[in-house]
């Protein structure tokens, strides 16, 4: 990427970080919505500040999204094409959302929680499209995208669509609502960071979107335009005019500043459908977890927790008077050769989920020793979640940290003495 497309990844990260942060008017949300096809049910279904009043499409309404499959929306947002892709896939299936911007990322987290949707099923990842996804290849049955790609600058369209291949299982179809440049831009408007950012100057024309699809792989692919007037995005509010509102739209489209600018003669909403066709056999594929890293769908975290040796744990374990520690094994499938002896079975995969129970239990221990099978990965992760939690609780009670060394350390210099290790 050039240092002028990182500029505008840049400005694109700060204007939708912000959009999240922001109390979205629902009324204007709503209306943007229902103009490209969202039913009012499907509104009804998901958390209301999913939809932030963002799309140009409703990828799940075409996609025929059935039960068990596995679905990946790029540019997720607050997560509205994901809650709806969730409830078509059901609890056998996967619904991950990529999203660079880390405050769109906590927002869906938040509505997913309010639906107590949560990893693997559901799943939002913090993630730059213009970098290889953190995705397994031939994962994928069904690639969503929703207002996005005409957001990455460049030469990044095209790596994008490559990754979109790649993940795509054998067979597996993309749905994109993206907006097209219906003649070339003039400078006047490419040059317009606004309406870059407002998702107007990076659209490509239809010849262009064409060479990018099949230079990834696609053959035939089907082009749609929706035919929807793209003004809905500057009616401030549902049902009033422009007169009656003092507040400025919250929309995506943001006009470029060119006198009498009409979005609908320079670019149009369009559906896009391709299939990534292959002779392959796709049943060995089925059960593959999409998610490189299933720490992924969680937040990274940011606290520090400091390292304790096995000897200072023994002197603890060997103090007839002073208890007040508590030692985590966060290992899951990899327990061969023992425990530390007492220790509790937490497993990092579903540590972060547990977290309130977890704080509830130990939150008054002052030390909380995690650990796995060495001094990096997963004990240092869960470790570290744990200590922001007390953070975000005030909680100075307790503390955590990380067994140096992990198991392998610990067995290699007590793995004989019975009184330190528990066996399976
Ligand atoms: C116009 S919004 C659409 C959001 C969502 N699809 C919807 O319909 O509500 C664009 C989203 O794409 C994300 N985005 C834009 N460029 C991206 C990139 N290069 N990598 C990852 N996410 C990106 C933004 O952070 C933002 O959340």
């Amino acid at each position: 990427m050039c240092d002028s497309d990182a500029n505008l990844v840049e400005a694109v990260r700060d204007a939708y970080s912000a959009k999240a942060r922001t109390t979205v008017d629902s009324s204007y949300a709503q209306n943007v919505a229902s103009a490209f096809g969202y039913s009012v049910e499907e509104l009804q279904a998901i958390p209301a500040e999913a939809n932030l009043g963002l799309s140009c499409g409703n990828p799940v309404g075409a996609a025929s999204i059935k039960e068990g499959e596995k679905v990946l929306d790029l540019g997720s947002g607050g997560g509205i094409d994901i809650f709806l892709a969730a409830s078509k896939v059901g609890p056998t299936g996967q619904a991950i959302g990529l999203d660079m911007s880390e405050d769109m990322i906590t927002l869906a987290r938040k509505n997913a929680a309010k639906k107590g949707l949560k990893p693997p099923h559901v799943a939002f990842v913090q993630a730059a499209l213009t970098e290889t996804f953190p995705i397994a290849s031939d994962s994928i049955d069904c690639i969503l995208s929703n207002c996005v790609l005409n957001l990455v600058p460049g030469i990044g369209k095209a790596k994008v669509m490559k990754e979109v291949f790649r993940v795509l299982k054998p067979g597996g179809r993309i749905v994109l609502d993206d907006i097209i440049a219906k003649k070339p831009l003039p400078a006047c408007i490419r040059n317009d960071l606004v309406a870059y950012v407002g998702c107007i100057s990076g659209a490509v024309t239809l010849d262009d979107y064409k060479v990018l699809l099949s230079d990834a792989g696609f053959k035939d692919p089907l082009f749609v335009d929706t035919k929807v007037d793209l003004n809905v995005y500057f009616q401030p509010e549902s049902g009033c005019g422009i007169s009656c509102c003092a507040a400025p739209p919250t929309g995506v489209l943001q006009r470029p500043a060119m006198p009498n600018f009409d979005a609908n003669e320079w670019v149009g909403s369009y559906q896009i459908y391709a299939v990534k066709a292959s002779a392959e056999q796709t049943a060995d594929v089925q059960s593959v977890n999409p998610l490189n890293n299933w720490w992924d769908a969680y937040p990274r975290p940011k606290s520090d927790a400091p390292l304790v040796t096995a000897e200072e744990v023994v002197e603890m374990m060997k103090d007839p008077v002073q208890k007040d520690f508590a030692v985590i094994d966060v290992r899951r499938n990899d327990h061969g050769g023992g425990h530390v002896r007492g220790s509790t079975q937490c497993p990092a995969q579903t540590f972060y989920d547990d977290l309130p129970t977890f704080v509830e239990k130990f939150g008054n221990t002052k030390k909380v020793i995690f650990y796995c099978g060495s001094s990096n990965g997963r004990g240092p992760r869960c470790a570290r979640w744990y200590q922001d939690r007390l953070n975000e609780l005030g909680n100075s009670a307790s503390a955590a940290y990380v067994l140096k060394d992990g198991i392998r350390g610990w067995l290699a210099k007590y793995g004989d003495a019975t009184d330190l290790v528990d066996r399976d």
